[in-house]
């Protein structure tokens, strides 16, 4: 496994891999890998000669008073995870070689930026996407995967793939979470055992508007009014937004009917942790879909 620090070294590699004819998946990391991070590997390795993993904390999506400088690091403990997990490049440069003086370019996706997890952190989706643009550029992949436990932003950037017309084909790989149901997040290090138990509230409220959809409720109103009442028995919880949306455009819906996507971020303590859940009504039946299969070429 080769550790690459330059962006002009990975740039060099990666013409050079496509002019051998080599398939390239990239994993896009902050790094802090847990095992949502290393499942996102499984979903490039059937169909992918190289896969490249790039572990950057992004600056310029953390707002003013996030957790950029105490967000977790640990690039020999994330090699070594990679290394057993047959990871072939690792991608890891400095802040100051990505954004070089007088960088003033940044990617915006209308609409899509400004709402949920964009309305309470402004900018973040503009820093998501730029990054994101400069890695297809730096890495030149494929195939690229982002997780579904971020849903707003794999949405947005399906968007921006398209939109753009990056040739690489975007996979959205399904939240793996703990046994106890909470969702894998480098965030949860910072939550005592108090606010871990609370934080699998998340979770259970998902849970329990899926089983009154199963009842027969289509009303988006009430789902929405249902899972901020179950969330808040929490006592250092504080809800961010709770929605039920179209998984394409991210409107809002006022009533359930084919595919949606149920979204939630909230405080616990002073972690924001978001969850999320994608279903499907069809002939009075409903189910859990993974985002990954609701269509998104008919808004090409
Ligand atoms: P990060 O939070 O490190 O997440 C990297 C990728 O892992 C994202 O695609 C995320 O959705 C996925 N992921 C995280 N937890 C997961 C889980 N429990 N199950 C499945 N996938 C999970 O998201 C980012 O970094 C950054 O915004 C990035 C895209 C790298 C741009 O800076």
């Amino acid at each position: 496994m080769e550790i690459i620090r330059e962006p002009e070294r990975m740039q060099a590699l990666a013409l050079r891999l496509r002019r051998e004819g080599k398939r390239v998946g990239l994993v896009p990391t902050m790094g802090a890998l847990h095992a949502g991070h290393l499942s996102l590997l499984e979903h490039v390795r059937r169909d992918c000669d190289v896969i490249v993993v790039s572990i950057f904390v992004n600056p310029i999506q953390f707002g003013p008073g996030e957790d950029l400088e105490r967000y977790p690091r640990d690039l020999e403990g994330d090699a070594e995870k990679l290394r057993e997990v047959g990871c072939h490049v690792v991608f890891a440069p400095d802040v100051g070689s990505v954004y070089r003086p007088g960088a003033r370019t940044r990617v915006i996706v209308e609409e899509l930026e400004d709402v949920l997890c964009g309305a309470s952190r402004p900018g973040h989706f503009r820093g998501v996407a730029t990054i994101v643009t400069k890695l297809f550029h730096l890495v030149q992949p494929h195939v690229a995967v982002f997780g579904q436990k971020d849903a707003q932003q794999a949405i947005l950037l399906q968007r921006m793939t398209r939109d753009l017309d990056f040739p690489v084909e975007l996979r959205i790989a399904p939240i793996v979470r703990d046994p106890d149901g909470l969702a894998l997040s480098s965030r949860n290090a910072y939550l005592d055992a108090q606010q871990r138990s609370e934080a699998l509230l998340l979770q259970e409220s998902l849970r329990s508007a899926y089983r009154l959809v199963d009842a027969g409720e289509r009303d988006a109103e009430i789902l929405r009014r249902h899972v901020r009442e179950h969330l808040s028995s929490g006592k250092q919880l504080r809800i961010d937004y709770v929605d039920l949306v179209d998984a394409q455009t991210l409107r809002p819906l006022r009533r359930l009917d084919g595919r949606a996507l149920l979204l939630l971020a909230a405080w616990v303590g002073k972690t924001r942790l978001i969850d999320n859940l994608a279903l499907e009504v069809r002939h009075n039946e409903v189910r859990e879909v993974a985002l990954e299969h609701i269509p998104g070429e008919e808004t090409r």
